[in-house]
């Protein structure tokens, strides 16, 4: 296994987070803490312990705080430098020692598929990852990141990371019907995105977790504006699908949707506890 395969991870990070408004109002979804850590830097932490150093991220207007975050403040480090507080700045320092970080920004809410296709320019003829930083993961062993590119080194495709969920939540999620070829690993014949309960082929949901072949990007170009219509990257990797083999992961671990208040509280809860 070579997990220096991939080396990129595309952050999709220019979404209004309308459901946290207020507190979204001049502040990222993006950049909303579970305890004191925000959650885009749980999902770099994850592709650091993947193996990626180049972290893409595409934001919008208003997304200049995930910039300075993952930057140098010298008034703070002059201010902290020697006294007991200094620690506090310790795992942020550490990630911004690992990676180096580049921008783009996604000019128009086109979709998840127009937002990946926007991070070309960043991430170029590569394989690469995606992570959804709402979609908090967290596993004790190897994250679900690092778990899918292990995957990657054997069947050199893309693949996106799902989970069983109740049927009545379809409608949130791209949907996967697949064969099993490994434990826990399919072989994918369908993708519907966010279909009604009673339309759903399967309960398998797609989490905010991908592996990409850059082939992806011209297949994006390609797709026509599907639900909401918006470009899904659901259609776009149906399309890479029927060309030839995309796989969906039942990884292990646990899954928080921070992109609903419930499951944010649910996930400070959780990592309250786990201190
Ligand atoms: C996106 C994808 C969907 C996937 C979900 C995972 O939807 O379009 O296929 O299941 O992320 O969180 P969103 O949540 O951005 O509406």
């Amino acid at each position: 296994m070579n997990p220096q395969l991939i080396k990129k991870c595309l952050f999709p990070a220019a979404g209004y987070g309308t459901r946290f408004l207020p507190a979204t109002k001049a502040m990222p979804k993006e950049m909303l803490p579970i305890l004191t850590k925000p959650l885009i830097q749980y999902g770099v932490e994850e592709a650091i312990e993947a193996g990626m150093d180049t972290m893409a991220i595409v934001t919008g207007r208003g997304k200049r705080a995930i910039e300075d975050h993952f930057d140098i403040s010298y008034e703070l480090e002059h201010q902290i430098k020697g006294t007991s507080k200094e620690h506090y700045l310790n795992e942020i320092r550490s990630v911004i020692e690992q990676c180096t970080f580049s921008y783009t920004r996604q000019i128009e809410m086109k979709g998840l598929g127009h937002a990946i296709l926007s991070g070309e320019t960043l991430i170029g003829n590569n394989p690469f990852a995606v992570i959804l930083a709402d979609d908090l993961c967290d596993h004790e062993g190897k994250g679900v990141l690092a778990q899918m590119v292990a995957i990657y080194a054997k069947y050199k495709c893309s693949i996106v990371a799902i989970e069983e969920i109740d049927i009545n939540e379809s409608k949130k999620y791209g949907i996967v019907v697949g064969t099993p070829i490994e434990e826990g690993i399919y072989m994918v014949s369908d993708m519907v995105e966010k279909p009604e309960p009673q339309e759903a082929p399967s309960n398998l949901a797609i989490i905010g977790r991908y592996i990409l072949t850059p082939d992806i990007f011209e297949i994006i170009r390609s797709t026509k504006a599907g639900k909401n219509g918006e470009i899904q990257i659901t259609d776009a990797l149906l399309t890479q699908a029927k060309k030839g083999m995309v796989l969906a992961y039942k990884f292990k671990g646990k899954r928080f949707d921070c992109g609903s208040v419930d499951g944010f509280v649910e996930a400070t809860n959780y990592f309250y506890g786990k201190q």
